[in-house]
């Protein structure tokens, strides 16, 4: 078990390695962090080596000044893991993450342990592209194995698109094609799963997406009992065959009749579980904290219904940020990362705690339009 005292060390310095860094500081635990960015959003709560991701001496270095490792991001290489392992507890491991990182290899995974799915085909060219439009269907997303995220990386193809165009506009990089889902809603499972293999799975959190990113988190869902045990069970079946330790979240698909798809696994905290920073005793960060240290997991149950607002850049860049009506909200716990903001890019959040959900949406809609 490793005390408060102990250092961790966190592979990324973005707003999950700052929340992380906040809550570990909170209980007493010191961090050390790598990031390229000198300003990076972890850095005034961690010591910050200023290196790439992709630096095997830099993770060495970091190794050797920790007690326990961790990521922040999926996108550290799985090679540089398997560096600091050698020396260094690191959770998620060097292999867990190879499987994970690279789309077509988490579709392999959930194929082999037999988890539902949507369909789909590993695409390398263009002729491939077409095959595996022939045998997936359309519409499809077409999506590169590596180094997306909150949609980047990947482009619908609908009946009448051209996939030489399509193919162009991905950069030709390996990518997978998956048959486009008709969901009724998206959820997420947040879950943490312990060295001894312990769960503590949080409520299941419903998720509405604008542009392809995480716009708004309601939490809990608003799906059948039957639904959420189903998404549970399937979280923790993901997390078992990964034999994952820290905090995972899965990201899932619900159909009109009631089926669960699995969309996507992340080995790390989660937008979809920042809910459970304000909203429970233990948040999505300190349970990381607990998972990877070997300390008892902490309680996931949430007192009163959340919603979590993502903020993005652009309501910087198109103004005005609404700062004003979001502090004016007595309920409203505001967030912000202390990032540049950019399009698209995810600078903050908020968190409003509330039995009428309804009402908290329709005053997000009317904070961010
Ligand atoms: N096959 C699909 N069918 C329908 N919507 C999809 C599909 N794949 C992705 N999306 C939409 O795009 C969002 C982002 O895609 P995702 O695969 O989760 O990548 P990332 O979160 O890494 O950007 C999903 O949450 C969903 O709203
Ligand atoms: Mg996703």
């Amino acid at each position: 078990m490793l005390l408060p005292g102990a250092t961790i060390g966190v592979l990324g310095g973005g707003q999950l390695g700052r929340m992380l860094a906040m809550e570990a500081r909170r209980m007493g635990y010191r961090v050390r962090a790598v990031d390229p960015d000198p300003d990076a959003c972890a850095a005034p709560f961690a010591e910050l080596v200023q290196a790439r991701l992709d630096d095997v001496d830099a993770a060495l270095e970091l190794a050797a000044h920790c007690d326990v490792l961790t990521i922040e991001t999926e996108h550290v290489p799985a090679a540089v893991l398997a560096q600091i392992e050698t020396v260094r507890e690191v959770h998620p491991n060097s292999a867990l993450l190879g499987t994970v990182q690279d789309r077509l290899r988490q579709r392999q995974f959930l194929a082999r342990h037999g988890l539902p799915q949507t369909g789909w085909a590993a695409v390398d060219d263009l002729a491939g592209l077409e095959a595996a439009l022939v045998t997936v269907g359309r519409p499809a997303v077409l999506k590169t194995r590596t180094e997306g995220y909150d949609g980047k990386g990947q482009l619908r193809i609908g009946v009448g698109d051209d996939p030489a165009a399509a193919w162009a506009a991905l950069g030709r990089a390996p990518a997978v094609l998956e048959a486009w889902v008709a969901f009724e809603r998206e959820i997420s499972v947040v879950l943490a799963r312990g060295h001894g293999g312990e769960l503590a799975v949080y409520p299941v959190a419903e998720n509405e997406h604008r542009h392809h990113v995480l716009h708004i988190t309601r939490a809990p869902a608003r799906i059948t009992p039957a639904v959420a045990h189903r998404a549970r069970e399937l979280g923790v079946a993901v997390a078992e065959a990964l034999g994952h330790v820290g905090v995972m979240a899965v990201e899932m698909f619900l159909l009109a009749n009631g089926e669960l798809l699995v969309n996507e696994i992340a080995p790390r905290t989660h937008n979809s579980g920042h809910y459970t920073l304000g909203g429970c005793a233990t948040s999505q960060f300190e349970q990381h904290l607990r998972a990877i240290c070997g300390l008892p997991l902490g309680d996931v149950t949430l007192p009163k219904p959340a919603l979590m607002l993502n903020l993005l850049g652009d309501l910087w860049t198109d103004g005005e940020p609404p700062l004003a009506p979001i502090l004016a909200h007595p309920g409203a716990r505001l967030h912000l990362y202390g990032k540049a903001p950019r399009p698209g890019r995810k600078v903050g959040h908020v968190l409003v705690l509330t039995d009428d959900l309804d009402a908290a949406q329709a005053w997000a809609d009317g904070v961010v339009g």
